[in-house]
């Protein structure tokens, strides 16, 4: 039997090789334990180059891909090399040995960079060393669609490894760089799969929970409605019940465009932000003449109306003398304007709506009965956001959309900010709310807000600890434990609320009344009427 002997030389390089041949494979298991974090494609790639250099003294590993012209090779990852080297490293397809590789799809060896003129070292990197004798190998990128990159890496000239070794090593850690890039575009197919389905199903729910653009799944939005579309298509005056901010302006236009009137005008009047001269002159009209200042004809909001809807906002309001004057017009739908003679008879569907509870100014005097009668025809109830907070998550989801939209942001809600702004009292209701989403786009300098982003008025609102002490929102407490002994419980609460709404108000702006009636959406003499009413003062 023929036996080789090895000298003491040939036996140092068998030591050397096997050593290196481990290496390879420590450096593979830390490449294919890369695999979890294959998410984040960029970190992954890094990572991988990190680990040529480290393991394999493999320098300047760079990994090109193509770019989104389809013309160029750029760095799209690297291990040794400064933002600005990277940035150099750009090769058209039929430029330098990268372009060579990518289009041949073979891998290509410099054994010594400084004799091949192919070799373009664009990125200038290798500025300090050029007295060693540094070899270059690169190997193509392939998926199954064709190549898609160029992996490079630097050797100092080492005897004891060939080249053809190097090759096959680095071919397999591009094979790897290649499935880390397949796995890559599958996630991000699935994502954007996801993500579409994701927006079509919110598409989808918003058209579900909201109907006349208004959004609501709640029980009590439901019935609201249902409202709306029997009210829709008569000519019944209906009228709108609810504090302010819930929603009583959007549902009359709602009623007004799902009628026979939509063609025809929606004229709006609020009755109390005018005095009383005013109002009856801005109602009904003048004759030019008809009194000081009167210097032309003007038509009233009846006559502007006529064949369509007029919406008297904020009706509680009006002066006793007027509601007399209003409730002729709407009983024989005729008038005069002032300092006229001729009687004008007008068509005009009345949508009236207040947060004043109405029987109570009956009551008291300051409301015309007959004339609540007469607007009492069809009452639509809005309940306050605090008892429908199941809406509170779809009302986010619609004001952020509108709000990012507008502003061009990106903002979503953390769980736990939604969590807490579900369980707020929201005094100024949706008002309030699509403020808020407003105020937290604008001020966002992230894509996600959290709880601590919130106005401190409302993360120090002191309903909240009673309500964590008792587990229970502050109206359920008050129906179980304090059963009201008022004659008119619904009424006596109603008021309550009112009074919480502008109290807390006032104390969120420091009782200055302009700010907090501007946060109210109310009147300077609105807001002056219920401070005087509850008898509010600072404590
Ligand atoms: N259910 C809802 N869905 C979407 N937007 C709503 C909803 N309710 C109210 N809004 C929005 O909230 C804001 C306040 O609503 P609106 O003006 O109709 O309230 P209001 O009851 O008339 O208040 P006020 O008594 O203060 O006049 C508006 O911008 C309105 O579009
Ligand atoms: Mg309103």
């Amino acid at each position: 039997m023929k036996t080789t002997k090895l000298n003491t030389l040939d036996i140092e390089k068998v030591r050397q090789v096997a050593a290196i041949k481990t290496l390879e494979v420590q450096a593979l298991c830390e490449i294919a334990q890369l695999v979890g974090a294959a998410a984040e494609l960029d970190t992954a790639l890094s990572e991988i180059l990190r680990v040529l250099h480290d393991t394999l003294r493999m320098d300047r590993a760079t990994l090109f891909m193509l770019d989104e012209t389809g013309k160029r090779l750029a760095i799209k990852a690297s291990y040794g090399m400064t933002e600005a080297e990277k940035g150099r490293g750009v090769y058209k397809l039929d430029e330098g040995v990268c372009g060579k590789i990518f289009r041949s799809r073979f891998p290509f060896v410099v054994p010594d960079i400084k004799t091949e003129p192919l070799f373009l070292n664009r990125t200038q990197s290798r500025g300090g060393r050029v007295k060693d004798k540094i070899s270059f190998i690169g190997v193509p990128v392939i998926l199954r669609k064709g190549p898609v990159g160029v992996l490079t890496v630097d050797r100092v000239f080492e005897s004891e490894v060939s080249f053809e070794e190097d090759v096959q090593f680095i071919t397999v850690v591009a094979t790897l760089i290649a499935q880390f890039l397949e796995l890559d575009s599958i996630l991000k197919r699935k994502e954007e799969v996801l993500v579409e389905e994701n927006r079509s199903l919110k598409a989808e729910l918003n058209k579900r929970y909201s109907r006349h653009n208004i959004i609501g799944q709640s029980k009590v939005m439901n019935e609201v409605f249902r409202l709306i579309d029997r009210v829709a298509p008569s000519r019944a005056t209906a009228l709108l019940l609810g504090e302010s901010g819930t929603g009583k302006e959007l549902v009359a236009r709602a009623i007004h465009q799902a009628g026979t009137r939509i063609e025809r005008p929606f004229v709006k009047i609020n009755c109390a932000a005018l005095p009383e001269n005013l109002l009856e002159s801005e109602l009904l009209g003048h004759e030019k003449g008809a009194f000081t200042g009167a210097t032309s004809f003007k038509q009233g909001r009846f006559e502007m109306a006529d064949g369509g809807t007029l919406f008297l906002d904020e009706i509680g309001e009006l002066p006793l003398n007027l509601q007399a004057k209003l409730l002729r017009v709407l009983q024989e739908k005729q008038f005069e304007r002032l300092g006229g003679s001729k009687t004008l008879t007008v068509d005009v569907r009345i949508i009236a709506a207040t947060n004043v509870d109405l029987e109570e100014a009956v009551k008291r005097g300051n409301f015309r009965a007959d004339l609540y009668y007469r607007l009492n025809v069809v009452p639509i109830v809005l309940p306050p956001l605090r008892e429908r907070r199941e809406d509170i998550p779809l009302l986010i989801d619609f004001f952020l959309r509108e709000s990012n939209e507008r502003n061009k942001r990106r903002l979503r809600l953390s769980v736990e900010a939604v969590d807490f702004l579900k369980n707020y009292s929201w005094p100024g209701n949706v008002r309030e709310l699509q403020n808020l989403v407003e105020r937290l786009v604008i001020m966002a300098t992230g894509d996600w807000g959290k709880v601590s982003d919130l106005p401190s008025y409302m993360l120090a609102e002191p309903e909240r600890k009673i309500q964590e002490e008792t587990g229970l929102p502050k109206t359920i407490r008050e129906d179980r434990w304090e059963p009201s002994v008022q004659p008119n419980p619904a009424g006596a609460f109603l008021k309550d609320m009112e009074r919480d709404v502008v109290e807390n108000a006032l104390i969120r702006n420091g009782w200055v009344q302009a700010r907090a009636a501007r946060e109210l959406g109310l009147t300077q003499r609105q807001i002056g009427y219920r401070i005087k009413k509850y008898g509010l003062v600072p404590s």
